[in-house]
């Protein structure tokens, strides 16, 4: 998410915000890059993961103005104080989101909503679920996830050597699945509140309440990237290539092992006895040119020698 920090930085300067929670912060990439942004302006960071990496941990520690905590965010938000602005980006999937955003909405009670900025509302995740820990997902949704699979645009199913993912939904689409369908299905309830969708780097959300007093200025910056199709066509052909190399890979890996069985066959069949006979007779029929075994060890060597 480091990738959005100048358009995120903007946001942040015109919402006025005094504290962020980053939801999901891994090995705390984009945290590292709040803190800079965030600590010579008196802005407080919390980081709430429940398997920080090492390097988010020592960061806390060496950081008088960043809090982790170790938890999901479903028990970390009901206990911590509300902020000005939540970075949403931890489990990508419909149940989660839903849950962040029922508990946010609960804790803010009548008063305004905070600020909101999504990761992953467009390709893959905005339409399909993935999973961190299925264990902590209802049963409704688990029967339809699917283990150690790929997935690209465009395949709604699933996609031999895409996109590789330990958990995600066999289908991409339909109700209740992936995070812009949560975000949606939240605001329809709440007309307090507006959307801007940036379409790049796997989509942007910002959502924040539409009687904030900056929400004119908000409304105004984000204008030129809300739904830009000349960006989401950009996006697209990124996120296709990106599918594309990890099908070539899988293509070469699969090529590779092949040709790598058939040299061992061919050595194994170069060795025999068998092929000594027939070499003769091979040669003595083409005249003394190079017989079998020869033509065997040469292509050997070519096809070793060639670029791969
Ligand atoms: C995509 S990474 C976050 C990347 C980070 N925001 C960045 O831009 O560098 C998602 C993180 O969410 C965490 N996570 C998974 N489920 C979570 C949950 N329910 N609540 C909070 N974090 C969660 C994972 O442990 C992982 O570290």
């Amino acid at each position: 998410m480091a990738n959005l920090d100048e358009l995120m930085f903007p946001v942040f300067e015109t919402s006025g915000i005094g504290s962020i929670a980053e939801i999901g912060a891994y090995a705390g990439d984009l945290t590292g890059v709040l803190l800079e942004w965030a600590t010579p302006r008196g802005v407080s960071v919390t980081a709430v993961d429940p398997v920080p990496q090492p390097a988010l941990v020592e960061m806390a520690e060496g950081s008088s103005n960043l809090r982790l905590e170790r938890a999901t965010s479903i028990e970390a938000i009901p206990r911590m104080e509300l902020p000005d602005a939540f970075i949403i980006d931890g489990d990508h999937n419909y149940h989660t989101v839903s849950e962040e955003l029922r508990l946010i909405a609960e804790k803010a009670g009548d008063g305004p909503m905070p600020l909101l900025l999504f990761h992953d509302v467009c390709w893959p995740h905005g339409r399909r679920d993935s999973y961190y820990a299925p264990d902590r997902i209802p049963d409704e949704y688990r029967e339809t996830i699917a283990e150690g699979v790929g997935i690209a645009p465009e395949e709604p199913g699933l996609t031999y050597g895409g996109f590789p993912y330990k958990w995600v939904q066999e289908r991409e689409g339909g109700e209740r699945n992936g995070v812009l369908t949560a975000v949606e299905d939240f605001l329809a309830e709440r007309d307090d509140l507006e959307l801007a969708i940036v379409p790049i780097f796997f989509g942007f959300g910002v959502s924040w309440p539409r009687e904030a007093p900056y929400a004119g200025a908000l409304r105004e910056l984000l204008a030129p990237w809300d739904r830009n199709p000349m960006l989401a066509r950009l996006e697209w052909n990124r996120v296709k290539s990106l599918a594309q190399s990890y099908v070539s890979r899988t293509e070469v890996a699969v090529l590779r092992e092949r040709n790598w069985r058939q040299e061992k066959l061919l050595l194994e069949i170069g060795r025999s006895t068998g092929l000594a006979v027939t070499d003769r007779l091979s040669r003595f029929n083409r005249n003394g040119n190079p017989g079998l075994r020869e033509r065997i060890t040469d292509e050997l060597e070519t096809s070793r020698n060639e670029p791969v």
